[in-house]
């Protein structure tokens, strides 16, 4: 079978979805249609002798994968990467993170570094991003068009924050909050790209009124909006929570406000007690675990384990620039460093991670969290081609790998590769980065 501009990428392919399961398979083959959509896949001897197209052979060294989905970070922390990471968060957001944001007021700094967060998060295999930008409605509309413009699947949100207990510079009235979320929205999704959409985005509950919650709450659901935010990070932030809502649990006060649906994505999560657990599994939210974070601002260490065993979808984020790595890979890394402190600690009933359930929670848990699995998050026939090549030679000597076995070639990709090994990303079958 042959069809105009058909791709056949060969070599070896992480088609496993299964934690528990082999993952990658060797002498794989995927057919990949002119719009992007996987349309076969097998044994490169079955799919070679049924299909014609142009033949992408992988390298000896290099692994084919679903491309990674950042369910949390922050564009305009970009500027603080790697730095200012002595502070605890409530502090750290105080000296540091509102600093940096109440810059974006400019419109020429805003675009000058939202193109380079979009490069930067594109070139480290991010093909999903669920970005964080600032209260500045303009500095939404220009990562969204960063995003559009440089081919990457992004939600972008225009924070919200009508109360600041921690700067007096940096909040917006009420009112406009709801006014400019909705047009950032309307903007972003006039920009006619598919692949990028508003997330509704209050940053969290100490920094939101109840009316703008409620506003905000009713606006997902008007405009059937995916929503994110933090919960339950640091005690600090819970005590100014607990000041604020008394008589509530942090959960509480997001559930009663319409925030929490199917597609709400709660960031950290670390301190839940069982009945909020209960509550997120009932309704389907995801935890979105950002490990390099937690460890950088001393928040604390996730039981993402038990997480998983209360049903809720664990997705995983960098959380720029809490965390001082945009690199997915260095998260899933963090992710199992956070299972292993717990079973050091005793803190975890169950045995801890392997790299194999770390780079399910990068991948297909993150589109689950969107729901938007039946499109991306694995390479499955019928979804779209998202996905990213690494050859693993590229950070580790060849000689080295010379007697692994695909999943042991895409475990030491997970544990010591760096961005040199990612040679191509793609979106929806369309090349977005080559080194
Ligand atoms: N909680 C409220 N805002 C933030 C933020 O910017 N980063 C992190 N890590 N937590 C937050
Ligand atoms: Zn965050």
């Amino acid at each position: 079978m042959a069809a105009e501009g058909d791709r056949i990428f060969v070599g070896k392919i992480v088609v496993g979805t299964d934690p528990n399961e082999e993952l990658t398979k060797n002498d794989w083959a995927i057919v990949v249609d002119s719009h992007g959509i996987i349309k076969a896949s097998g044994s490169s001897e079955h799919i070679l002798s049924r299909f014609d197209g142009e033949i992408v052979k992988l390298g000896p060294y290099s692994i084919l994968m679903p491309g990674f989905i950042d369910a949390h970070l922050h564009a305009p922390q970009f500027g603080n990467i790697g730095t200012h990471q002595d502070l605890p968060l409530l502090d750290w957001l105080t000296n540091y993170t509102f600093p940096i944001e109440s810059k974006f007021s400019d419109k020429n700094f805003s675009e000058k570094m939202n193109a380079a967060v979009v490069r930067s998060t594109l070139s480290r295999g991010t093909t999903t991003a669920c970005y964080f930008g600032t209260i500045y409605k303009d500095d939404a509309v220009a990562l969204a068009t960063q995003c559009a413009e440089q081919g990457q699947r992004a939600y972008v949100g225009k924070v919200n924050m009508d109360i600041n207990p921690l700067a007096t510079y940096y909040l917006e009235k009420s009112a406009e909050s709801v006014v400019d979320t909705a047009w950032a929205a309307r903007e972003i999704r006039g920009l006619g790209n598919s692949l990028v959409e508003p997330i509704i985005t209050p940053r969290f509950a100490p920094s939101c009124s109840v009316s703008l919650m409620q506003s905000l709450g009713k606006m997902a659901k008007e405009q059937d909006m995916a929503i994110q935010t933090h919960i339950s990070e640091n005690e600090g932030e819970i005590q100014l929570m607990k000041e604020r809502f008394p008589n509530d649990g942090y959960l509480d006060v997001y559930e009663k406000n319409g925030l929490v649906s199917d597609r709400c994505l709660l960031a950290h999560s670390i301190y839940l007690t069982e009945s909020e657990k209960k509550k997120m599994a009932e309704k389907g939210a995801s935890i979105v675990h950002c490990p390099d974070s937690n460890f950088a601002l001393m928040s604390g260490v996730l039981d993402h384990q038990s997480a998983t065993e209360a049903n809720i979808n664990v997705a995983l984020g960098t959380d720029v620039a809490g965390g001082a790595s945009a690199s997915m890979v260095d998260a899933m890394r963090y992710a199992e460093l956070a299972s292993k402190i717990n079973t050091i600690n005793q803190k975890q009933t169950t045995s801890y991670l392997n790299f194999k359930k770390p780079f399910i929670y990068g991948t297909l848990n993150g589109a689950k969290a969107l729901k938007i699995d039946d499109k991306t998050g694995s390479l499955e026939v019928g979804k779209e081609f998202d996905a990213v090549i690494a050859d693993v030679s590229a950070s580790l000597e060849p000689v080295f790998l010379d007697n692994d076995s695909p999943d042991e070639l895409l475990e030491r990709f997970v544990h010591c590769s760096d961005p040199r090994s990612i040679t191509n990303v793609f979106v929806r079958g369309k090349q977005v980065f080559s080194s």
